[in-house]
């Protein structure tokens, strides 16, 4: 029998029916010294935060969390920390019969299109993680009909891809599982954490492929050749010159 203590991720799960953002209210939880391990998650966000500064559309169906992971690593591995959550979202995902492939750097995407966002926002000392809010928002059990149109493009949800709802509190424990795992092995330094990094790579949808990176005003065309070991894209542009992109947002792959 596995008994959680402080140490287990999700050994505290706090709920809410309307929150505006669960990693605003696990930001703040960390400040105050909540302890590692806590996961904050509501029914619907009224102001969930996407990457670059984006609204993230959070209505009641969907899964909305975060994960506050104290001193999870060194800074250097940053990139790693939420690389790897989107390879237990990916697992836990795989599970419920949805084709879920990660696009570079933590996005789900079934059909090329976007099931699920990962927001990291970290406390840094300047050496290491002082703690991060690991945040996953899952397009569950909602049609995609609620998006504006304009979203429907390169958005979906599992509902509208398995024609059927998953049960949310099963999905939510195998992904804190995933993580404490996984998480555990970061911390550990392992050889099994490098078998995660591999994981990552079989199941990327962006490597091999031709794509565009916006790097704030700039776009580099190129094709996605690898991720290396601090979670940097290595792309190779149309004149052979190869770049190591830190962050970014890819913005259109081609097969
Ligand atoms: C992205 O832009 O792809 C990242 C989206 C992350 C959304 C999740 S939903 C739960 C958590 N709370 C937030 O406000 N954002 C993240």
């Amino acid at each position: 029998m596995h008994v959680a203590n402080e140490s287990t991720l999700g050994h505290t799960v706090l709920w809410a029916p309307d929150r505006e953002s669960t990693n605003q209210t696990a930001t703040a939880l960390a400040r105050d010294g909540s302890p590692h391990g806590i996961v904050v998650t509501a029914r619907q966000q009224s102001g969930g935060k996407g990457r670059q500064g984006r609204i993230w559309t959070s209505p009641s169906g969907g899964m909305w969390f975060s994960v506050l992971v104290r001193e999870p690593c060194a800074l250097s591995q940053a990139a790693d920390l939420t690389l790897l959550a989107s390879v237990a979202v990916h697992r836990a995902l795989v599970s419920e019969g949805v084709q879920a492939q990660i696009k570079w750097p933590n996005d789900i995407l079934v059909h090329g299109k976007k099931v699920c966002g990962i927001l990291a926002q970290m406390r840094t000392d300047g050496e290491t993680v002082e703690y991060a809010v690991i945040g996953i928002g899952i397009n569950a059990n909602f049609s995609a009909e609620l998006f504006p149109p304009e979203m429907r493009e390169y958005a979906t949800t599992i509902l509208d891809t398995l024609g059927r709802p998953v049960f949310r509190p099963r999905v939510l424990g195998h992904i804190i599982n995933e993580l404490s795992t996984i998480y555990r092995a970061l911390e550990q330094g392992v050889g099994g954490f490098r078998t995660v990094r591999e994981e990552w790579k079989a199941n990327a949808h962006t490597l091999g492929r031709k794509i565009q990176v916006r790097m704030g005003n700039t776009v580099i065309h190129g094709v996605a050749e690898d991720v290396d070991d601090n979670g940097v894209l290595i792309l190779c542009d149309d004149s052979g010159e190869k770049h190591h992109i830190h962050s970014g947002e890819v913005l259109f792959s081609a097969a």
